[in-house]
């Protein structure tokens, strides 16, 4: 096995740049409830955990989850309390248009967001906000949502009313979020709604539509607000690293196979011009072998190409952890044909040693993110980068003691500045999450990404401070990131530091 460990956590640079944005993130289903407030419309997560319940583990949901949308006041406290520059948060697209179109602009709506944002901007705080958390509007998703091309134009409608209303004061724009686990977890594994299982196929419908989304809202930002309003336009990517689990030819190729399934996808079309070359021909001979007439991944026309080429201002990039990679016999026959798993014809594991999160596959190995932002550097013609998520999850029972939490923290931030000592183009960093939130269809109480712990018993939806919280406060205060800081998050009683 060869490990590449660029960065150890007690050498390198410590130091936070001036001009370096920290913050938090969040996003609106996972914290606002209020999920049918003041003429707010449905989403596809309310129509369908409403109908289906049990699509969540716990059967729990967002209709109130951490009542951001009448505590949005205490959230901003929390981010003063933490010292934080920038917040990252995104916009429901149903309560600004409660059925998705642009037949009825709902005031309260717009109300809400202007006020969060107009209380970021009073404490310094700088908004960057999400178009398209994965909230589809459900008129839209009954009409085959990303597999259905009129979707992106009623992105681009929805993003255009955005741009007006808010524009003036948010001058930093997703637009959507990690197209390529949104679109896996509707359509290769059916596990989000609306539960469209249809591996190998869908996944790609679904990212091809969202890049041309992506695409439309970057052109009429470009057109129509850019030089009015002087912001920027991105979006955000899922991205793991992948390390080669040996240095055979075999492990090597599946390190370059991940890379172009997973960012590549997405980075190539846009700063490159097209799919890359190897996602392409993979998947057509895959498609072959199984008798299709076409390749599955439907190419871009040449004039898509163009729309999207050059359509980032800057990159987002979520990452949580790495893996290893590799191809060998045993991987044939290993996935369901066809699947995104099978087209990538490789297999994965992790180092049991690497710390582990709540969450299995979320574990600690800060060389990864390192390693992933020279990657982008030397690949893409080291464009702007936000880290827009890094986070690792505890557990309930670790409660505010999440010492896991704080150590990733530093141990990620401190590869972050590494990579940019040597010439990355990162320039802000974004933990995942300011506060508890609902992970999705594994709902409320197993995985506690918050900075802030949330009692969601508590009517309140009391925030109490975590001792991550602590340590970022103090990165942030004074400067430095270090690694000895072991603050009392109960205060005086009750602790034993173990
Ligand atoms: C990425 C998603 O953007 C976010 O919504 C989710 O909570 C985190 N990953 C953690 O799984």
């Amino acid at each position: 096995m060869s490990a590449i460990t660029q960065v150890n956590s007690n050498v390198g640079v410590n130091k936070i740049p001036e001009n370096f944005l920290l913050g938090a993130a969040t996003s609106a289903y996972q914290i606002e409830g209020g999920w049918n407030a003041d003429g707010k419309g449905e989403s596809v997560w309310d129509h369908y955990l409403h109908k289906q319940p049990d699509i969540v583990q716990d059967i729990t949901n967002g209709d109130i989850a951490a009542d951001s949308y009448h505590l949005y006041e205490r959230d901003v406290e929390i981010l003063k309390e933490l010292g934080a520059k920038a917040y990252r948060f995104s916009i429901s697209w149903t309560r600004i248009l409660p059925d998705g179109t642009t037949n009825f602009i709902n005031p309260h709506g717009i109300a809400y967001y202007s006020r969060l944002i107009d209380l970021l901007l009073a404490n310094n705080i700088l908004p960057l906000v999400t178009l398209y958390h994965w909230d589809l509007p459900i008129t839209f998703s009954n009409n085959g949502g990303w597999l259905n091309e009129t979707t992106t134009d009623r992105f681009g409608e929805y993003a255009r009313i955005v741009f007006n209303a808010f524009g003036d004061k948010v001058k930093n724009w997703i637009t959507v979020n990690e197209p390529s686990i949104h679109c896996s977890f509707i359509y290769e594994y059916g596990i989000h709604p609306p539960l469209k299982k249809s591996p190998g196929v869908g996944f790609y419908e679904c990212g091809r539509n969202l890049l041309l989304a992506h695409a439309k809202a970057y052109h009429i930002y470009d057109i129509e607000f850019r030089k009015i309003q002087g912001g920027k336009v991105g979006l955000s990517l899922d991205a793991e690293w992948p390390i080669a689990a040996s240095d055979s030819k075999d492990d090597l190729e599946a390190v370059k196979d991940y890379l172009a399934f997973n960012v590549g996808q997405y980075m190539d079309p846009i700063f490159k011009g097209d799919y890359p070359e190897r996602l392409v021909n993979r998947i057509a001979a895959a498609s072959r072998r199984q008798c299709y007439t076409t390749s599955r991944l439907q190419a871009l026309t040449a004039k898509e190409k163009a729309y999207i080429n050059g359509t980032a201002d800057f990159v987002g990039i979520n990452h949580y952890y790495s893996l290893y990679v590799y191809r060998n016999a045993s991987v044939r026959g290993m996935y369901e044909t066809p699947s995104f798993l099978d087209d990538t014809g490789l297999g994965t594991f992790q180092d049991p040693s690497w710390p582990q999160s709540a969450f299995t596959r979320m574990r600690e190995y800060a060389p990864g993110l390192y390693s992933l932002l020279m990657y982008l550097k030397d690949t893409y013609h080291n464009p702007v980068v936000y880290i827009t998520e890094n986070g690792f999850p505890t557990t309930p029972a670790e409660d505010l003691n999440d010492e896991k939490k704080a150590h990733y923290l530093r141990a990620y931030l401190k590869a972050v500045l590494d990579a940019k000592a040597n010439g990355s183009n990162c320039q802000g960093y974004f933990f995942w999450s300011l506060v508890d939130g609902l992970e999705w269809a594994s709902g409320l109480q197993k995985y506690r990404f918050g900075l802030y712990q949330v009692d969601f018993i508590d009517p309140s939806r009391k925030r109490t401070a975590r001792k991550s919280a602590l340590v970022y406060k103090e990165i942030i205060r004074s400067g430095t990131i270090d690694f000895g800081y072991n603050p009392n998050p109960y205060g005086d009683t009750c602790f034993i530091n173990t």
